[in-house]
C-alpha cells in the first residue's frame, strides 16, 4: 500500500494555477482506498518565506479552507504541521546527518547566492537565513517522518525529495534500517497555466486568478487575459492562446475538440472569454460556497486540524520513540 504524502507552504492565497497542479489532483487521490494520505500546511516552512505574522497566519486559514471545500477525503490525515513536534525533533537528528555540502547544492540556496553575486553584494549570503539553508532538511523530516513513499510535487521541489532520500540512505547506512526511502511523482499531464499576462501563472508575477474570488472578479479577471489582436471571424490558434490552455486544464476532451472549432471558426476573444468563465465558474459554484462557509467558521477548520494532527501523531509519536534509540537517546534503564 502506497503512503502519498505532501506540503503546502502556507504562503499566498491559492490560485487555480495551485487548484489545477496540487489541489485537484491531491483531492482525487485522497479520495483513493488503497492509499494511505498526509496532507498538511507547511508553516514552518513559511517561515522561510515570510516575516510577516498576520500573513502567515490568515494564509493557514485561507488554504486549510481551500483544501476541504475542494473535497480532500475526511480519510486523510489533514494537519498543520506545527501540531506535530516530532516533526521538528525529527528535522534535527537528520540536520547531523546530512552533509553541508549536499545542502551547498540545494537550487534555491544556490539561487540566491547566485543573486547576491551578480548584484555584486560583498556578501554571497546576504539575506539568507539558516531556515532558507536548512529547508530541505526540515522537508525531509516531513516526509520520512510518515514513512512516505509517494511524494506528490511541482518540478521544483524534485530536488528536495531526492536529497530526503539521500539523507534517509544516509541515515539508514549508518544506525540501521529505520526510513523508507521516498519517490517524487512528477505529473506531467496536467500543463502549468499560463497566468493574466502569459507567463506561467505564480504569485511572485502577481498574474493569478484567485481560486475562489467572488463570480463577479473571477469574471473580471478572465476578461483581462491577454490576447493577440485578431478580430472575429478570423481563425485563431489555439496552441499559442492562454485562454485555450485554461480551458483545456477544466474541460473534458470532448469539450476540448469542440473547442479547438470554434477557433477555427474564428469566435471572437470576447466570447470565448465568456465561454472560459462560464466553465470555471460552473466548476466552482459549490467549492466556493462552502469555502465560504469554512472561512466563516474557523473554529470548526481548528477542531479538523486537531483532529488531524491527532491522526497524525498516532504514527510520529510511536516512531520517534524508535528514531531516538536507534542514535541512542534512550532511557538509562529498562524501567
Ligand atoms: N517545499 C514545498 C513547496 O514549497 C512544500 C513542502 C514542505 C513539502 N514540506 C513538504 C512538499 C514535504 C512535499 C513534502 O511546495
Amino acid at each position: 500500500m502506497d503512503t502519498i504524502l505532501t506540503g503546502i507552504t502556507t504562503t499566498g492565497i491559492p490560485h487555480i494555477g495551485n487548484y489545477v497542479g496540487a489541489i485537484r489532483p491531491s483531492v482525487v487521490a485522497s479520495l483513493d482506498q488503497r492509499t494511505t494520505s498526509f496532507y498538511f500546511l507547511a508553516d514552518y516552512h513559511s517561515l522561510v518565506k515570510s516575516g510577516n505574522a498576520a500573513e502567515v497566519a490568515t494564509s493557514t486559514l485561507e488554504i486549510a479552507a481551500s483544501w476541504l471545500a475542494s473535497g480532500l477525503s475526511p480519510d486523510a490525515a489533514f494537519y498543520r504541521q506545527s501540531d506535530v513536534p516530532e516533526i521538528m525533533e525529527l528535522s534535527w537528528i537528520l540536520t547531523c546527518m546530512t552533509a553541508k555540502g549536499l545542502m551547498n547544492r540545494a537550487h534555491a540556496y544556490k539561487a540566491a547566492v547566485a543573486e547576491n553575486e551578480s548584484s555584486d553584494n560583498k556578501d554571497p549570503d546576504k539575506g539568507i537565513s539558516m531556515g532558507l539553508f536548512c529547508y530541505p532538511v526540515l522537508m525531509a523530516a516531513d516526509i520520512l517522518m510518515f514513512k512516505a513513499n509517494k511524494v506528490p510535487v511541482g518540478k521544483d521541489q524534485i530536488q528536495h525529495v531526492e536529497m530526503a532520500r539521500d539523507i534517509a540512505g544516509r541515515f539508514n547506512h549508518h544506525y540501521g534500517e529505520v526510513f523508507v526511502l521516498p519517490e517524487a511523482v512528477v505529473n506531467d499531464s496536467m500543463p502549468v497555466l499560463p497566468g493574466l499576462d502569459g507567463r506561467k501563472m505564480s504569485k511572485s508575477y502577481q498574474n493569478t486568478i484567485p481560486l475562489f474570488s467572488d463570480e463577479k472578479s473571477l469574471r473580471k479577471m478572465i476578461m483581462k487575459i491577454k490576447t493577440n489582436s485578431q478580430e472575429p471571424g478570423e481563425p485563431k490558434n489555439p496552441e499559442t492562446s492562454s485562454l485555450f490552455s485554461i480551458y483545456q486544464a477544466f474541460s473534458s476532451e470532448e469539450e476540448v475538440l469542440r473547442m479547438r472549432e470554434r477557433y477555427a471558426e474564428g469566435l471572437g476573444w470576447g466570447e470565448i472569454k465568456k465561454m472560459l468563465f462560464e466553465c470555471i465558474n460552473d466548476q466552482l459554484v459549490e467549492p466556493r460556497k462552502e469555502y465560504e462557509k469554512l472561512m466563516a467558521e474557523p473554529e470548526y477548520i481548528e477542531q479538523l486540524l486537531q483532529f488531524g494532527a491527532k491522526k497524525a501523531r498516532q504514527v510520529s509519536r510511536p516512531f520517534i520513540r524508535e528514531i531516538r534509540d536507534a542514535v541512542g537517546l534512550r532511557p538509562l534503564s529498562k524501567d
